[in-house]
């Protein structure tokens, strides 16, 4: 929960911003807003919380405490599958369920929005900020690196990062905290995969530092005084900016004198194809933060739901087992290995059902739109909460519980119910690059060691808003061989 001094100081930062906007608030506000011929229907039903702040101090507080779940529960179960609310300064579309999920991710008359304080740290002229052409453009740089046949290539390299940072880190050690460990791996994977930086370059360690720190103010209020969280994550925003723009100066450089490729990594490809310096610095700054503490997430809540589940867990050692088996000791996994790891594929999703490593995601209505006999104005946001549908018992029977065989068969899930990576044309182009890291990670976890949670460490978890387990998730591990 928010200490006393930073909740008043983040209070008096909101009513400042707020205060600032309020024109512009009015103007979303009033009933003239938007376009007026569709104004027949009534706004959502619900609230615009306390004057100023809103209910954005509310929501942090509950997924601080976790309780964010019930928190927007409650909501629905007051005003219904859409209500209105105040997040960030702006009125907000709170939607619920499959067919909420489907009008969000396919309606052109929605485009994707991110938190201010995200924007002013990563960027405003990110894959998220561009639509129509221009998205399609700057994503197709993205996927031309993440689509299935290029990340079958590195799975031989990212096998070699699994494996240097389980000696590094594992090896010999009787304890772990497991979620600083696997935001480590998985900075140094994408580090090497998608951005070429070599293992010895001292702006992969820079560039590390720095996103530990950015990532957890990524929805703070955005107030840019000395005692905020705001403030310290974008100072060290700005020198991760400076980080990525020497970066690019270089690999200019070198495309100039013919010594690389574009083929080499995202950044070189995209300024072979003319991106201006400033989107490329925004776009990799994404994809820092897109790529590297979700999938660590996942992998951490993995191995918790793995030791509390030990039916699951049997399966998954025993499918890697037989892998390990067919392998001589130093040999790399490859594709073909991953193809067989059914089991362990069905636990990570049901893991990425139970704590989703993105809890929420933002529109923004582009125009006037209607949903579910109401009217959203143009301006305001539109949000839904993945765990709206991964936890519904009408969707999932029990949802409480790990059970990995609901994924036995993908094609049978509900459409627009299990939504961890998004959907429609912004779902997340990084959901295989996940999924081979994850699979190559818990390959070598389960081979290697066996772990219980250690004393003390009860497995219970905040949101900020991506999923953070008490003490990292502390475990105690003695290695198999
Ligand atoms: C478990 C891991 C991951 C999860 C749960 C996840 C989840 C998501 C979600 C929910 C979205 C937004 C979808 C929407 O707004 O409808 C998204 C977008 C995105 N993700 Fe991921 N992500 C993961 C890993 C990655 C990785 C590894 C990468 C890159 C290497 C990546 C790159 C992106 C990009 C570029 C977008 C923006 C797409 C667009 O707007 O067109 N993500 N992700």
């Amino acid at each position: 929960m928010m200490g006393s001094t930073p909740m008043m100081a983040a209070a008096l930062a909101i009513a400042a911003a707020l205060l600032v906007s309020l024109p512009v608030l009015y103007r979303l506000l009033s009933p003239g807003a938007g376009d007026k011929t569709s104004r027949k229907k009534a706004i959502p039903p619900g609230s615009f919380g306390l004057p100023i702040v809103g209910h954005t101090l509310s929501l942090l507080g509950a997924l601080r405490a976790n309780t964010a779940e019930e928190w927007l529960r409650r909501r629905a179960t007051a005003y219904g599958h859409v209500s209105r609310l105040s997040l960030f300064g702006y009125p907000t579309a709170f939607l619920v369920g499959p067919a909420a999920n489907k009008f969000l991710f396919t309606s052109p008359a929605l485009t994707t929005t991110n938190a201010e304080a995200f924007r002013r740290m990563v960027g405003r002229r990110t894959v998220r900020d561009v639509a129509g052409d221009e998205h399609a453009r700057v994503r197709a740089m993205m996927v031309q690196f993440l689509k299935l046949d290029a990340v079958k290539r590195h799975v031989a390299t990212m096998d070699a990062e699994v494996r240097r940072h389980l000696d590094a880190h594992w090896r010999g050690r009787a304890d772990v905290a497991v979620m600083p460990s696997m935001k480590t791996l998985t900075f140094d994977v994408m580090a090497t995969v998608l951005f070429g930086l070599g293992r010895d370059s001292d702006v992969r360690r820079e560039l590390s530092t720095e996103f530990q720190q950015l990532v957890q103010g990524i929805w703070s209020v955005p107030i840019d005084l000395p005692f905020t969280r705001f403030s310290r994550c974008l100072a060290a925003s700005r020198r991760g900016r400076r980080a990525v723009a020497a970066v690019i100066d270089e690999r200019r450089a070198k495309l100039e004198r013919g010594e690389s490729s574009p083929a080499d990594d995202i950044l070189t490809h995209m300024l072979s194809k003319g991106l201006p310096d400033e989107d490329i610095t925004d776009n990799v700054m994404f994809l820092m933060v897109a790529a590297h503490d979700t999938t660590a997430a996942l992998i951490t809540f993995l191995l918790r739901h793995l030791d509390a589940n030990k039916d699951a867990y049997a399966k998954v050692l025993q499918e890697q087992e037989e892998i390990a088996r067919c392998k001589g000791a130093e040999e790399a996994l490859s594709w073909e290995d991953l193809c067989k790891m059914r089991h362990t594929w069905a636990a990570a999703m049901e893991t990425l059902r139970i704590v989703p490593p993105a809890f929420s995601m933002l529109r923004r209505a582009l125009a006037d739109v209607e949903y579910g006999g109401y009217v959203i104005p143009k301006g305001w946001q539109v949000m839904y909460a993945t765990n709206m549908t991964h936890w519904d018992p009408a969707i999932f029977p029990d949802p409480g519980r790990f059970d990995p065989a609901r994924f036995d068969d993908p094609a049978a899930l509900a459409p627009y119910s299990f939504v961890p990576f998004g959907g429609g044309a912004r779902m997340c182009p990084g959901n295989e690059f996940s999924r081979v890291e994850t699979l190559v990670a818990v390959h070598h976890i389960v081979t290697r060691f066996r772990w219980k949670l250690a004393a003390g460490c009860d497995g219970s978890f905040s949101r900020h808003p991506m999923p953070y387990p008490s003490q990292g998730l502390l475990i105690d591990i003695e290695p198999i061989h």
